[in-house]
C-alpha cells in the first residue's frame, strides 16, 4: 500500500525529468527512511515542510495521514507549481504550498510539527540560527522539529554527497554542517536534540536530528 502511494505520487508529475528525480530521491530515501521520519510526525494538525521541493514528502505524509495539514514552502516557484498540481491530481486537499525563502520565514502561528529534509545545507549558514528560532516559536513545548541533513564526516561520503548536489543543482550554494555544530545550533534555538545516523546502501552521511521544543 505504501509503495503504491509512492508510485501514485510519482505518476502525478508530467515532466519525465521530475519523475526520474523522484525515483532517484525515493530510491535514496527508501521506505524505511519515510517510516523512520514519519514515526515522529503527529497524526493530526498542521505540519510544515521547509524546502519542500516538488512536494514528494509532504504529499506522502498527507496521503498517509489524512488528519494532518501539510504546508510546504520552497523558494523555487516552478517546484511549488508542480507540488500544487500533484496535490490536485492526487485529490489531497490537506497539502498546500507557498513560494517563499526560508531566510524570510517568520512563522504565522502554531503548528503541530515541522521538518526540513536536505535543506539546511542550502541555506546560507548565517541565516540558519534565525530560521531555527522562527521554527521554535511556531511549535508548542514538546512539539517536534525533524531535520535530515548530511554530516561533514567521513570526508569521502561528504565529497560523494557534494558531487551529487552539484550535479542536481550546479548553481545552488552548498555548505554542510558537522553534526555537533548543527546539534549545537538546534540546542541554541531552544530544542532538546537527539540525533542518529541513517545508514544507507549509498555512501551518504545522513543524520536525522529529532528535536523537541523546550519550554
Ligand atoms: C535537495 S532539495 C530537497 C527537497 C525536498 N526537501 C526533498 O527532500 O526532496 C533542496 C530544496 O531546497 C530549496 N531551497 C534552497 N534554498 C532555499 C531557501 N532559501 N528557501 C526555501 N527553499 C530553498 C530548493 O529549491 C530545493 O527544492
Amino acid at each position: 500500500m505504501r509503495s503504491e502511494t509512492v508510485r501514485s505520487i510519482i505518476r502525478s508529475y508530467d515532466d519525465p525529468v521530475v519523475r526520474a528525480y523522484c525515483w532517484v530521491r525515493f530510491g535514496i530515501l527508501r521506505q524505511r527512511f519515510l517510516d523512520e521520519i514519519g514515526q515522529y510526525l503527529p497524526e493530526t494538525g498542521p505540519v510544515l515542510d521547509i524546502g519542500c521541493g516538488f512536494g514528494l514528502f509532504s504529499l506522502y505524509y498527507a496521503a498517509t495521514g489524512p488528519g494532518r495539514l501539510l504546508r510546504g514552502l520552497d523558494v523555487d516557484a516552478r517546484r511549488i507549481a508542480l507540488a500544487r498540481r500533484a496535490a490536485r491530481r492526487l485529490g489531497l486537499d490537506n497539502a498546500v504550498y507557498e513560494e517563499g525563502d526560508a531566510r524570510d520565514f517568520k512563522g504565522d502561528g502554531e503548528v503541530a510539527a515541522a521538518y526540513m529534509l536536505d535543506i539546511v545545507h542550502h541555506v546560507p549558514p548565517a541565516s540558519v540560527p534565525a530560521l531555527l528560532a522562527a521554527l521554535r516559536r511556531c511549535l508548542p513545548p514538546g512539539g517536534r522539529l525533524l531535520v535530515k541533513d548530511v554530516d561533514t564526516r567521513p570526508a569521502a561520503k561528504r565529497w560523494f554527497t557534494w558531487a551529487l548536489d552539484k550535479a542536481m543543482a550546479p548553481r545552488t550554494p552548498v555548505r554542510y554542517w558537522s553534526a555537533p555544530a548543527l546539534a549545537s545550533a538546534l540546542d541554541g534555538a531552544g530544542f532538546t536534540v537527539h540525533r542518529h545516523l541513517m545508514v544507507d546502501v549509498l555512501p551518504y552521511p545522513h543524520v536525522l536530528y529529532v528535536c523537541e521544543a523546550r519550554r
